[in-house]
């Protein structure tokens, strides 16, 4: 469990989590991975002018105090049972996941060429063409019309380039698929695919040496960082043609729930749905990406940690639901049995969110065994009992869910 923790509460022997996301969205968040050995350290950080951690609690050597990291808001416990038993969001898929992936690749493809083109015609000045960038998203919506699973394992087990494209596409799927969750109708959901790939297009206008920082960004150059909404929006009114809610979308994705994010700073319910969606699945993609300096979170750590940021960050409903959408394990998640063997989640099932459909290749030792798939919704056992982090073992989860 992760928990997000001011500085001043900091002690010997919490153990700091790299999210990921602090050096370009949030440089109050330190986030350096590894135990906190000395004051001298917490002094440190205090000293940079951080203003927030987050912790890993299983990692974590010291006994925190009943406070600690505690909002108005205490249910913050991820749920592994009960509150999400009732599932049903998604619908039911028109195609399999294997008739899907042909089409989901090349709507993908499609679309990061179209991301790498408009980002390079940006920079030198040029328009995007607005008419090809809604054909672009139209075919990713249609693939998740049929089946949300295959797009959805592409970019999240495949994009591991290419961050600043990838991601900007990555948003834009889980806009989509989260929205059909939603049961938004077909015209919105391409809007909202659209607003997710446009929603960090104002960070061409931010020079690169703030864009691409190692270290902690000074406050002058943040706020240079906090202007790129605003710019993203502005180059996309120049265009003309798109909706007030891609646009609104694109300027208000840095507003948190508690009204500490930016520009604007707004609130709860002062901020629209494509505001909230974009906000959400831009963390969530941010916290399970690889990048140079990090390794993904895994998709079930990553959907805790946010739900540690419960009502905090993400307004509460939205939260579950966008759990309830992915699944308490989603899809490619590298899982453990009770009975010791291991493999992927290969097909997340709707009505039983902890019971996934599952392909094992591993026994207990990680020896090859006869890969078997397992619909677990089908049984009362065997059952999940922790997620594994494939990176740990050398696999790559592509390599394994999408084989017939
Ligand atoms: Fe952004």
């Amino acid at each position: 469990m992760y928990l997000k923790v001011p500085v001043h509460d900091l002690q010997i022997g919490m153990y700091v989590v790299n999210t990921g996301l602090s050096r370009s969205d949030d440089p109050n968040l330190y986030s350096v991975e590894g135990l906190i050995t000395s004051e001298a350290e917490i002094r440190a950080i205090k000293a940079d002018g951080y203003q927030e951690v987050i912790i890993d609690m299983d990692r974590t050597m010291v006994r925190l105090h009943a406070s600690v990291g505690q909002s108005e808001d205490s249910s913050h416990t991820f749920p592994t049972t009960g509150i999400f038993a009732a599932c049903g969001m998604s619908g039911q898929n028109q195609t399999s996941l294997f008739e899907e992936l042909p089409q989901a690749e090349k709507a993908l493809g499609e679309m990061l060429c179209f991301v790498r083109e408009f980002t390079r015609d940006i920079r030198l000045g040029k328009q995007i063409d607005v008419i090809a960038s809604g054909a672009i998203v139209e075919g990713v919506v249609d693939s998740v019309s049929r089946n949300s699973q295959a797009m959805l394992g592409l970019c999240k087990l495949r994009s591991f380039d290419e961050y600043t494209y990838t991601h900007s596409l990555n948003v834009s799927v889980l806009a989509v698929v989260y929205g059909k969750c939603l049961g938004l109708p077909r015209e919105q959901l391409r809007e909202l695919g659209l607003a997710g790939m446009f929603h960090d297009v104002g960070k061409t206008a931010v020079p690169e040496q703030i864009l691409n920082k190692p270290g902690k960004l000074t406050h002058d150059e943040f706020e240079i960082m906090k202007t790129h909404p605003a710019k993203g929006r502005a180059m996309l009114f120049r265009i003309g043609d798109l909706s007030r809610e891609i646009l609104d979308g694109v300027l208000h994705h840095h507003e948190r729930h508690n009204g500490k994010g930016y520009p604007n700073g707004l609130t709860g319910s002062q901020l629209g749905l494509f505001p909230r969606i974009i906000g959400m699945v831009d963390v969530y993609d941010a916290l399970t990406s690889r990048r140079c300096y990090k390794l993904g979170m895994i998709p079930n750590k990553a959907l805790s940690l946010m739900f540690g940021l419960r009502g905090e960050d993400f307004e509460a409903g939205h939260l579950d639901r966008f759990i309830k959408c992915l699944g308490i394990y989603p899809l490619g998640s590298f899982v453990r049995l009770d009975n010791g063997l291991r493999g992927f989640v290969v097909e997340t099932v709707d009505n039983s969110p902890l019971r996934p459909k599952v392909k094992l290749f591993f026994d207990n030792a990680m020896r090859k065994i006869t890969p078997k798939e397992l619909d677990l919704s089908d049984y009362t056992t065997p059952a999940i009992i922790e997620c594994l982090d494939p990176a740990r073992f050398d696999i790559n989860p592509a390599d394994y869910v999408f084989t017939t």
